[in-house]
């Protein structure tokens, strides 16, 4: 069953059925003010934090399902009939009226035909200003004049997530609203900058338009569905200091058959007085601003888009590479991963593991961002070399203001809650970093980044900001070496509170997974040390030791065990009844380069065999029902849900990666085809969940609703999806001084192109391969000269800035 289709012109989901069975999100914002949104323009706003700076309130996980929203309502002012733009809160029958929403990047179009009236709903917010805008425009399709009340709707929160749920004996009486100029204000009293406004273009004056007291424009026992001003057709010019707020406008409009016309509401951060700026801007000059802003949002993201284009005989791998999966890898680097309809805000700031990840798989679309990432992750490592797991930036900044105080009391967190001890380690966390630094110096050429020096989050003093300070590379040594001391009986690395997984808490027990990932690490590292010419020799020697470690421990004999519990029991081992193959450590095995092309093989076949399903590969094998709590958690969730035997797309991308390496490309697209979203277009009643988006998991054949897709968006799965198509399967790589093309594909593909903008210069890339082969580059042309290809691998060398170049190559 379909919902909707890819507009690829357009690069936007229509979702042309829209009564879809769970919420279809997107994100709309690039910077400080964020919102997350439906298909049914449900959803909520915040300012730079989705835990301490809610702009506008969301009733998580409950029925009518996610809501309230931005919404605008229209009425009929001589029938009384009213619904609104968006299919919910007060939609009409679908028999009746015609709902699309077409969600673009950063972008949300809602659109309605109903009575006669065309009506569009565009919510965005501009690159540079903390205001979102509501562009309306209304059309009346029908043969007679029409009169029409336009209301818009929003319910303003009590911006801490915890003040905005529980104990509203302060916030109640804290938090005002008024009305004056054309503008609703809402003041948090306790806060220092706690102002907002809603506003619209025209002059607003009168009761019977506005209203700032919420269940004044609702009424009692009613609910967004049914507002009682909306009902009515007026507003009460309700405000008040104290209670729960809105922001409701009502502005009428005449339309003659034919006629069309336009409206904008404003939602920003800030007083009256800002508003009155951003109304003066945008509500001006027939909204030629609001059409510049939005095209300006528009060139953004195709900005970002066009460093990386592919043309591949794959139209879904073409749509997810040019569009989506950047676009969803981007939104995680930029928000981090805590503010979604699952994610609703309880935490803030950054999970270590997740963003030296995420950070990786942008460099080339995101440079600057990247950077920052890089840097705040530096200042989050302890001079123990393990990263804090969770930690908010700006605990390592110089304290310019006061932190938040709530009026309730929401302590504030002692500095051991802040810099926690190794007993709250994770043994991968910081590792993922190194490759991500390496990641980012060969995508940018900036090799003076590992002499910039940076402190450590253990002994950093947020009043002075002084502490011990290292370079870069100096980081990288702490992390390293944390994993060759952290390391258990069989010399393998321990699994601490949790590896990757976060479901796995081996303790003292030990993890192929982070033993493999110290290996690639190490390769990233002496990779880069090498250029630089500094002396890694002892890190070598160290990568020697963690190959021998892993191909003597953790080769099983059929594949590669996944670690060992504290008492010395195997994990993944084919001699265990429950948890017998794993992705992760097959998976590492082959990526981190560790261990013998021979054993490579077995490792991935086992894959294959054990842990493949038609959407997906499943994290584990067979399920476990036995809770173990040596084992780790994983043992304590459902079978076939998240970590315990679903298909948890993060490490899909993975064996996709692993594939390429072995040569297997055909093996790796089948890998690709089974997750891809974009597949499952026309599953939705098994998916349900959003098809332009990769999910953190898909449930397993062991669970009733094996196929479901489950939380997209917040999940590092698009960010490698990318890594692994792009860098992997295509094969296009930036090393320190050369783009690498080392493709490997389906023998099936006769060619396919990628234009690659790599250090300022573009290389429109075509790949032949006329023998019909997997990989292997035979001959290589660059600007028509003959380029030599060392291990059939294609080297092109780092070109002028602001060249066009033409590269062939062919495979063979
Ligand atoms: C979630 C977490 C991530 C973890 C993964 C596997 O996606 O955000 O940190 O690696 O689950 O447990």
């Amino acid at each position: 069953m379909k919902y909707g289709y890819f507009d690829n012109e357009s690069r936007e989901y229509v979702i042309d059925r829209i009564d879809v069975p769970v919420s279809w999100t997107n994100y709309i914002g690039v910077k400080d003010l964020c919102g997350v949104f439906n298909h049914t323009a449900g959803g909520y706003l915040f300012y730079k934090s989705p835990e301490y700076h809610r702009i506008t309130r969301f009733r998580p996980n409950g029925v009518p399902m996610d809501r309230p929203g931005h919404y605008v309502y229209i009425r009929d002012d001589e029938t009384g009939e009213y619904w609104t733009l968006s299919w919910q809160p007060a939609g009409k029958d679908l028999k009746e009226a015609k709902y699309v929403c077409r969600h673009g990047l950063s972008y949300a179009k809602y659109q309605c035909e109903y009575s006669g009236i065309t009506g569009e709903q565009t919510i965005f917010i501009p690159l540079d200003d903390p205001a979102e805008i509501w562009n309306v425009k209304l059309k009346n399709d029908s043969n007679k004049k029409r009169k029409l009340s336009v209301f818009g709707y929003a319910e303003f929160s009590f911006h801490h997530i915890t003040v905005d749920n529980q104990n509203f004996q302060m916030s109640l009486y804290c938090a005002g609203s008024s009305f004056k100029d054309s503008i609703i204000e809402i003041d948090l009293f306790y806060e220092q900058k706690g102002f907002q406004y809603f506003t619209a273009d025209g002059n607003i004056e009168g009761n019977e338009n506005f209203d700032c007291l919420r269940d004044s424009f609702l009424g009692s026992y009613r609910t967004e569905s049914n507002p009682l001003a909306v009902e009515q057709g007026f507003c009460s010019g309700s405000f008040e200091l104290g209670g729960n707020h809105c922001g409701a406008l009502r502005k009428t409009v005449e339309l003659a058959p034919g006629e069309e016309t336009r409206l904008v509401f404003l939602l920003g951060e800030g007083d009256r007085q800002a508003g009155s700026v951003m109304r003066n801007k945008y509500c001006s000059k027939n909204f030629e601003q609001v059409d510049e802003s939005f095209e300006q949002l528009k060139n953004f993201w195709k900005e970002k888009l066009d460093k990386l284009q592919i043309k591949t005989p794959h139209e879904g791998m073409n749509t997810m590479i040019n569009i989506w999966t950047l676009y969803q890898a981007e939104i995680n680097v930029m928000f981090s991963r805590f503010a979604s309809f699952i994610e609703v805000g309880g935490r803030t700031g950054l999970g270590y593991r997740d963003t030296s990840q995420d950070a990786m798989m942008v460099p080339h679309s995101n440079p600057q961002k990247s950077r920052a990432r890089l840097v705040e992750l530096l200042k989050g490592l302890t001079t123990d070399g393990y990263g804090l797991h969770l930690f908010s930036p700006d605990w390592f900044e110089v304290q310019t203001e006061p932190p938040f105080k709530s009026p309730t009391v929401v302590p504030t967190p002692s500095r051991s809650q802040m810099v926690h001890g190794i007993e709250d380690a994770c043994a991968d966390d910081a590792l993922w970093l190194i490759p991500s630094i390496a990641e980012y110096i060969r995508e940018t050429g900036d090799f003076g980044f590992t002499d910039e020096m940076y402190t450590y989050a253990d002994t950093f003093d947020p009043k002075t900001g002084e502490g011990k300070k290292e370079s870069v590379f100096d980081h990288m040594k702490r992390i390293l070496d944390f994993s060759a001391r952290e390391t258990g009986p069989h010399g393998i690395c321990k699994g601490l509170r949790a590896d990757w997984n976060d479901c796995l808490n081996l303790g003292g027990g030990e993890s192929a997974m982070v033993s493999f990932l110290h290996h690639w690490a190490l390769t990233h590292f002496i990779a880069l040390g090498k250029y630089l010419k500094r002396d890694v020799s002892s890190y070598e020697n160290m990568a020697s030791n963690v190959r021998k470690a892993c191909e003597k421990e953790l080769w099983n004999g059929s594949w590669f065990t996944r670690g060992f519990t504290v008492s010395g029991r195997s994990i993944g081992s084919p001699d265990c009844k429950e948890g017998k193959v794993f992705m992760e450590s097959n998976t590492w095995a082959v990526l981190s380069g560790a261990v013998s092309r021979e054993h490579g093989i077995a490792a991935m076949d086992a894959v294959d065999k054990y842990l493949y399903t038609s959407y997906g590969l499943k994290l584990c094998d067979p399920a476990f029902s036995q809770p173990d709590d040596e084992v780790g958690f994983v043992t304590r969730v459902y079978k076939g849900l998240k970590e315990n035997a679903a298909i948890f797309s993060h490490p899909n991308p993975w064996a996709w990666a692993a594939e390429t390496m072995l040569g297997r490309g055909d093996r790796a697209m089948k890998f690709f085809d089974a997750l891809c979203p974009y597949n499952q277009n026309d599953k939705i009643e098994v998916r349900r969940a959003e098809p332009y988006m990769y999910c953190q998991f898909i449930s397993g054949p062991d669970h009733s609703a094996f196929g479901r897709a489950n939380h997209p968006f917040m999940t590092g799965s698009a960010g490698w999806s990318y890594f692994a198509a792009t860098r992997f399967m295509l094969g296009i790589r930036p090393d320190f001084d050369s783009l690498i093309i080392d493709p490997c594909i389906p023998p099936e593909w006769p060619s396919f192109n990628v234009r690659r903008v790599w250090r300022d210069a573009v290389y429109n890339i075509t790949v032949k391969n006329p023998n019909r082969v997997s990989k292997g580059v035979i001959e290589c042309m660059l600007n028509n000269q003959n380029v030599s290809c060392n291990n059939n691998i294609a080297q092109i060398p780092v070109q002028a800035e602001k060249t066009e170049n033409l590269v062939v190559v062919v495979m063979g």
